[in-house]
């Protein structure tokens, strides 16, 4: 056999359309194997999802019998055999082998029944557990959210521009700037596209981003990732309402391509009751978020930004998503638009998932005029000089704009309903781990 991927006649998932008796071939690899009455089941699982393949005794070849009492668990295998519409067999048809042939063989798999019990060492072996169940149907849905956000933005006219990872200054506070040597020069990972996009608004009007951002969070939580996808969109001419309803918009975009293409996916997760938020979600302003915080008994300054304690508090007090508005100039960073009517507030906001999952979206109106982002940086005990460029894009007809980045990972884990937020990674990176 040459050229294995044209051995394949027919993929699990369309196995229950295929006539009683007809002879397929697959492949694949063995999820799973037993033996039971003079039988071996196989799962056998592939691209499109999984399917039962039945050795039996008394009607097999003995030598195919043989072959297949062979095949150890994760060696990928073809599969020759005859199609039986069973409706007692796991997922309605299955397959009678005719012939089998081991394409690579498995060693002894490593992830035992008592391997599940140690979430550390899953991790450990993460380039093999991604083949489960479960993080397969994660990472499906993970893509599935990210075709509906490509979607939403090219529906929207939008163009998808990529912009650097190597930069020179922060955007949302030095706190969290990974430093990295080069050549003989400090240079930083990036936080956000948002500096970039500000410029590419000029040539595009609207532009997004997806890629990874980089934050040094020593802060341990089921929320924080040191890498994480970025979904980013800047608009020119946009007011800070407007952005709001274009991230509301995305989200139920990216929601409603999960519920109309994973439903395989949600229920292996036990996640069927996930629907599209309806539109517009709720708006409350900074002073009821931290009115409700207060009254749960947390202790927190007016001006503050929110902590993961008080995020929870505050969106356990919601079933679906909201936006808090209105927040302090203290807890935003230097490019926020101050409140033409309020000066100690900003024309921002936060996307918070409810029950208790907190922030996933920041946004809001940026400042266009270049004294006021000048003396915003000076009041920051930032150098206008380290901002040049962008400072300069004050000069050559900035007009005003507004703009958001949404957290891919801590989506999926408030859709998911996943406890941390590392579950959402193929291969997450956090504080403690960089492996594999
Ligand atoms: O709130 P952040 O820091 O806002 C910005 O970076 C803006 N410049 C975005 C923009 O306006 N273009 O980050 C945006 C989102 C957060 O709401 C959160 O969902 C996610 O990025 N995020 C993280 N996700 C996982 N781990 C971390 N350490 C994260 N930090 C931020
Ligand atoms: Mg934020």
């Amino acid at each position: 056999m040459g050229n294995w991927y044209h051995y394949r006649t027919v993929e699990a998932a369309e196995l229950k359309q295929r006539p009683e008796g007809e002879k397929v071939r697959l492949l694949g690899w063995i999820a799973s194997k037993r033996e039971h009455g003079g039988k071996i089941f196989l799962t056998l699982r592939d691209r499109s999802g999984y399917v039962q393949v039945v050795a039996d005794k008394s009607l097999c070849d003995p030598a195919v019998f043989e072959q297949v009492s062979d095949i150890s668990k994760e060696s990928s295998v073809a599969v020759e055999g005859l199609v039986s519409q069973d409706p007692r067999a796991p997922r309605g048809a299955e397959v009678h082998v005719t012939d089998v042939a081991v394409v690579a063989k498995s060693e002894p798999w490593p992830i035992t029944l008592s391997a599940l019990k140690s979430p550390g060492f899953l991790y450990d072996m993460r380039h093999l557990t991604v083949r489960g169940t479960k993080t397969r149907a994660t990472m499906k849905i993970r893509s599935e959210l990210l075709n509906g956000a490509h979607r939403f933005f090219e529906e929207n006219g939008y163009v998808w521009i990529q912009t650097p990872t190597f930069i020179t200054s922060a955007s949302e506070g030095g706190a969290t700037l990974f430093q990295v040597e080069y050549f003989g020069d400090k240079a930083y990972l990036t936080q956000s596209a948002q500096l970039y996009e500000e410029a590419a608004i000029c040539a595009f009007e609207k532009v997004y981003v997806i890629q990874p951002s980089f934050r040094s969070e020593k802060s341990r939580t089921r929320k924080h990732l040191t890498e994480f996808w970025h979904i980013e969109a800047e608009v020119a001419f946009a007011t800070h309402d407007d952005i709001m309803e274009i991230e509301e918009s995305l989200v139920h975009t990216m929601i409603s391509a999960v519920t109309e293409n994973c439903q395989g996916e949600l229920s292996e997760l036990q996640a069927t009751r996930v629907e599209s938020p309806e539109l517009p979600f709720p708006r409350i302003p900074y002073d009821e978020a931290l009115s409700i915080i207060e009254k749960k008994g947390f202790k927190i300054e007016w001006g503050d930004d929110f902590g993961a304690r008080e995020e929870k508090a505050v969106s356990e007090e919601f079933e679906d998503p909201f936006f808090v508005t209105k927040y302090p100039v203290s807890a935003r960073p230097f490019y926020q638009m101050p409140d033409p009517e309020d000066a100690r507030l900003t024309l921002s906001s936060d996307m918070f998932a409810p029950r208790g999952f907190g922030e996933i979206t920041s946004g809001g109106q940026r400042i266009h005029e270049y004294d006021m982002l000048v003396k915003r940086l000076k009041e920051e005990g930032l150098d206008p000089k380290d901002y040049q460029w962008y400072v300069e894009l004050r000069r050559f007809g900035m007009p005003p704009h507004s703009g958001f980045g949404l957290g891919l990972e801590r989506t999926v884990r408030w859709i998911l309903g996943l406890s941390h937020i590392r579950g959402a990674a193929m291969f997450p990176r956090t504080p403690d781990r960089i492996y594999p």
